[in-house]
């Protein structure tokens, strides 16, 4: 804790909840799959001189002076964020996922517009258009869902008919619960077929891009990617845009996020972006990404082998839905607090056309990119998903809950979250 020697002498309040969540995260395990552990060359850039500077606009075009470091860093992360995920063109000024998304909603759409996105209870994320949004006060949004929840196969007939019905400007793929790869070439085919943009929304499985493990959208053709930094790709928290080849299209979402949008952009954020984007660019990290994947299977056989209903069926990427409700008549909040107290950290979450609410759903999720920076293979992934099913079997039983308690601190202590990543 040398590290926070200033905090400490100077705030003990806010040095007492970095110290609480530095042990928090130390001894339990992170399963949210949104979630990561950061290198310190990360938290060291994040945490740097650079957020004393305004620096409006862009390399080479900023209001200010003084940009010489600035206008290096942001190149930096612009040139690896291209490099990483094939695009001509990149904006990492965005704030975070959510205002990525908003950012590419008002370069791309007029008021009134349509956008064609994924159902929210069959994984898509609120900002594709979740009533509680503002979004949706701007913009119209429909709907695709799955064919059928335990293949996860999404009913692209149904889609493409309600494309040519509503006549989007945007078709957006992408999701925050969707255990599945979709097929790529038919968005775009739809896409194409209506005159609408191709947008997929990467902010989960950016780190499984990047590392080669799952396909890159930009293959078949996809306009623009908007994603999250800090989930898969372990960088600081948040956003970027990426255009494939458009310099009409990049223009504008470079224009929307500044001025349009956001003001001056947090350059010691820009500078540990273009830390973890030289880390996703490393051999290192492709087997990293490709274990990711290698770990969830491992977990959702478990989930299987106890008769557990996963959605989809399984997963091919980080992430696991697991019915508990329907399968062990334990609800998702339940099942979250029972599984937080034993050191396993996860969420509930809504599964597709869920008979229950948002705050207490029928599952959960969870998933591997963080426990697979603290090193687990398969067999460790194996063992925790062991210890989750006994937790919620026997959740009646204190002992039990104690002596899973006592494995998984054992764990995480073999197992530290690792200082670097290369
Ligand atoms: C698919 C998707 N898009 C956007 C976001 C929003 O990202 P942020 O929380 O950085 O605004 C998330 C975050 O969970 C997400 O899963």
């Amino acid at each position: 804790m040398d590290e926070y020697k200033h905090i400490k002498k100077q705030d003990p309040e806010v040095f007492a909840a970095i110290e609480g969540e530095e042990k928090r995260e130390a001894e339990g395990l992170e399963l949210i799959p949104s979630e990561n552990y950061v290198s310190k060359a990360v938290r060291e850039a994040n945490s740097s001189i650079l957020t004393n500077k305004y620096s409006e606009g862009y390399p080479g075009k900023r209001y200010y002076g003084g940009q010489k470091y600035t206008d290096m860093v942001e190149t930096l992360a612009i040139e690896r964020a291209k490099k990483l995920f094939d695009a001509k063109y990149a904006n990492v000024q965005t704030l975070g996922g959510a205002n990525a998304n908003i950012a590419m909603y008002f370069a791309l759409l007029n008021p009134g517009d349509t956008v064609l996105g994924m159902d929210l209870s069959h994984g898509g994320h609120l900002t594709h258009g979740h009533p509680v949004t503002y979004l949706t006060k701007i913009f119209n949004f429909v709907r695709y869902k799955m064919k059928d929840p335990d293949t996860g196969e999404i009913d692209y007939d149904e889609m493409r008919e309600t494309a040519l019905k509503t006549k989007p400007k945007i078709v957006l793929a992408g999701f925050s619960a969707y255990p599945r790869e979709l097929n790529y070439a038919k968005f775009v085919e739809i896409a194409r077929e209506v005159g609408a943009y191709a947008v997929m929304d990467v902010a989960h499985i950016a780190g499984l891009i990047a590392g080669r493990s799952v396909k890159n959208p930009f293959d078949a053709g996809f306009d623009i990617m908007t994603t999250t930094t800090h989930k898969t790709l372990r960088g600081p928290r948040g956003g970027m845009i990426l255009t494939r080849e458009s310099e009409e299209i990049a223009k504008k979402i470079d224009k929307m996020v500044f001025p349009g949008l956001q003001g001056g952009p947090h350059m010691n954020n820009i500078a540990a972006k273009a830390v973890a984007f030289g880390e996703a660019l490393q051999p290192a990290f492709r087997t990293y990404a490709a274990q990711i994947l290698k770990n969830a299977k491992a977990m959702a056989e478990v989930f299987k082998a106890h008769d557990i209903r996963l959605l989809t069926g399984g997963t091919d990427n980080h992430l696991i839905l697991a019915d508990v409700f329907g399968s062990l008549q334990i609800t998702g909040k339940d099942a979250e607090t029972l599984l937080d107290a034993v050191g396993i950290t996860l969420n509930k979450n809504s599964i597709a056309d869920d008979t229950r609410g948002p705050m207490d759903p029928s599952g959960i999720r969870f998933g591997t990119p963080a426990i697979t920076t603290r090193k687990f293979k398969e067999k460790e992934c194996a063992r925790v998903a062991e210890l989750m099913v006994v937790a919620m079997q026997k959740r009646a039983e204190p002992n039990v809950q104690k002596a899973i308690r006592e494995e998984i601190r054992e764990m995480c202590s073999r197992f530290p979250i690792p200082e670097s990543h290369v």
